[in-house]
C-alpha cells in the first residue's frame, strides 16, 4: 500500500469514526485523511480539537446522499482508500424514521461505490473501499451456544439493521461485478469517549449524573456483545492495511452482558466515582416499554480476525466501562453542549 496515500474516512465527527481518523491521523503523518461528515446531531468537530490543526488532517463539510458533491470531492483529491462510517446508527431512531436510514446508508454507500468505481476504474491496483458495518445484520441469537460468523446468513431484523445489510449486499456486489476492491467488518456493540448519550451506556451515565430515571427496555434480559470503541478503531487499522481483497471480518471481544446486568454494573462504579452511598443509583432503574421487534441477544465469533490478522481487544470491560465513567465527569461540558445542542456552534465557529 501506498505510504503518502489520501484516504477518505466518512463519518470521522461521529462516535467510532473520530476515533479512526484521531489513529489514522496521529499513527501514519504521510497519509493524508480527509474526513467528510454531514455534521447531523451525531457528528460533532469538539471530538477533534486534539487533531484538528494537524497538517495530515483535512475537514469537509458535506453529504454522502449528494452523488454530485461526492464525485467532486473524489475529483479534488486523488483518493487511495475509503474509510466508509457516516450512518445513520441508531436502532430507536430508524424505527420512528426509517427513511432517512434508506437514504444515508443504501443510497448514501452506493454514491461512494460509484464515486469511487468511477474514480478508479483504470486502475484498481493499491485501492481499496473499507465499509464499516454491524453484527445487527445477522438478526438475533436464541441459543447460547451460538455466535455470528463471518458466513451466518443476513437476517436484519429492525429498519437500521436492514439498511446496513442492504449496503453491505452494495458493497459485496460491486465487487463481484465490477472487481471494486473491497473489505467489511461487522462489529458488536461500541463504548467509550464521545459516544451521543440516546445510546444504553452514554445515556445511563448521564443520567446518573443528573438523578434522572434509568430506562430498562422490557425486562432487561437483552444480551450485546461490548466492545471499547479505541479497540475497534485498532482492528478497522489492522483490517484496512492487512485484510483481504473482498474479505469479510467479525470484530467483537467475547463480552456478553445482559442490559440490566450491564446497568447494575454501572450503577456501581458512578455510585464509587461520585462518592455516592452503594446502591444509590440502582433505585433509579425504571423498566419501561420495550422497543419493538426488540434482538434478543448479539454475540460475536471474532477469531478469524484474532488467528488472520492478530488483533484482540485490549481492555477488560471493567477497566473499560471506568475509563469510560470517568471521561464523561472529567468532559461534563462536551455532554452538556451535547444535550443542548450547543456543539453545532463548534463548527460555525471553526469553519465558516
Ligand atoms: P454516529 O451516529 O456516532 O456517527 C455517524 C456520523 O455520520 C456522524 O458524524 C454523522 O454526522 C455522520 N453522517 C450521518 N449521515 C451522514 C450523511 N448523509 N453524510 C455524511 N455524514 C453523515 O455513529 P457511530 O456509532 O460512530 O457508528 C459509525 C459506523 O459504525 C456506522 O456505520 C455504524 O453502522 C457502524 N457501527 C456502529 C456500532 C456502534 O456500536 N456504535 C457498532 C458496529 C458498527
Ligand atoms: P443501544 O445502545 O441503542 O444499541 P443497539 O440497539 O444498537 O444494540 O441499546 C443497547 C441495548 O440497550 C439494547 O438491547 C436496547 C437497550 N436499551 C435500554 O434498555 N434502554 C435505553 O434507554 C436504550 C437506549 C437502550
Amino acid at each position: 500500500m501506498d505510504s503518502n496515500q489520501t484516504i477518505l474516512i466518512t463519518g470521522g465527527a461521529g462516535f467510532i469514526g473520530s476515533h479512526v481518523v484521531r489513529l489514522f491521523v496521529t499513527k501514519y503523518p504521510n497519509y493524508q485523511i480527509v474526513n467528510l461528515d454531514k455534521l447531523t446531531y451525531a457528528g460533532n468537530l469538539e471530538n477533534l480539537t486534539d487533531i484538528e490543526k494537524s497538517p495530515n488532517y483535512t475537514f469537509e463539510h458535506g453529504d454522502i446522499t449528494d452523488a454530485a458533491y461526492i464525485n467532486s470531492l473524489f475529483e479534488k483529491y486523488n483518493f487511495s482508500g475509503v474509510i466508509h462510517l457516516a450512518a445513520e446508527s441508531h436502532v430507536d431512531r430508524s424505527i420512528t424514521n426509517p427513511m432517512e436510514f434508506v437514504m444515508t446508508n443504501v443510497i448514501g454507500t452506493v454514491n461512494l461505490l460509484n464515486a469511487a468505481k468511477n474514480a478508479w476504474k483504470s486502475d484498481f491496483s493499491g485501492k481499496r473501499f473499507y465499509h464499516v458495518s454491524t453484527d445487527e445484520v445477522y438478526g438475533e441469537l436464541h441459543n447460547p451456544e451460538e455466535f455470528f460468523l463471518e458466513t451466518t446468513s443476513y437476517d436484519p431484523r429492525s429498519p437500521y439493521s436492514a439498511s446496513k445489510a442492504s449496503s453491505d449486499h452494495f458493497v459485496r456486489a460491486y465487487h463481484n461485478t465490477y472487481k471494486l476492491p473491497v473489505v467489511i467488518s461487522n462489529c458488536s456493540n461500541n463504548y467509550g469517549p464521545n459516544h451521543f448519550p440516546e445510546k444504553l451506556i452514554p445515556l445511563m451515565i448521564n443520567n446518573i449524573m443528573h438523578n434522572r430515571p434509568l430506562p430498562v427496555y422490557g425486562k432487561g434480559e437483552n444480551v450485546r456483545d461490548w466492545l471499547f470503541v479505541k479497540d475497534h478503531a485498532r482492528a478497522i487499522d489492522v483490517i484496512y492495511h492487512n485484510g483481504g481483497n473482498g474479505e469479510t471480518y467479525n470484530i467483537g471481544g467475547f463480552n456478553e452482558w445482559k442490559n440490566i446486568d450491564l446497568v447494575h454494573l454501572l450503577c456501581k462504579i458512578m455510585d464509587e466515582k461520585l462518592g455516592r452511598p452503594e446502591g444509590t443509583s440502582v433505585k433509579l432503574i425504571t423498566y419501561v416499554t420495550d422497543r419493538a421487534g426488540h434482538d434478543l441477544r448479539y454475540a460475536i465469533d471474532a477469531n478469524k480476525l484474532m488467528k488472520e490478522l492478530g488483533w484482540e481487544p485490549s481492555l477488560q470491560f471493567e477497566e473499560g466501562l471506568t475509563q469510560t465513567v470517568e471521561w464523561y465527569l472529567a468532559n461534563k461540558e462536551w455532554l452538556q453542549n451535547v444535550t443542548s445542542g450547543d456543539y453545532t456552534k463548534y463548527y460555525e465557529k471553526m469553519y465558516k
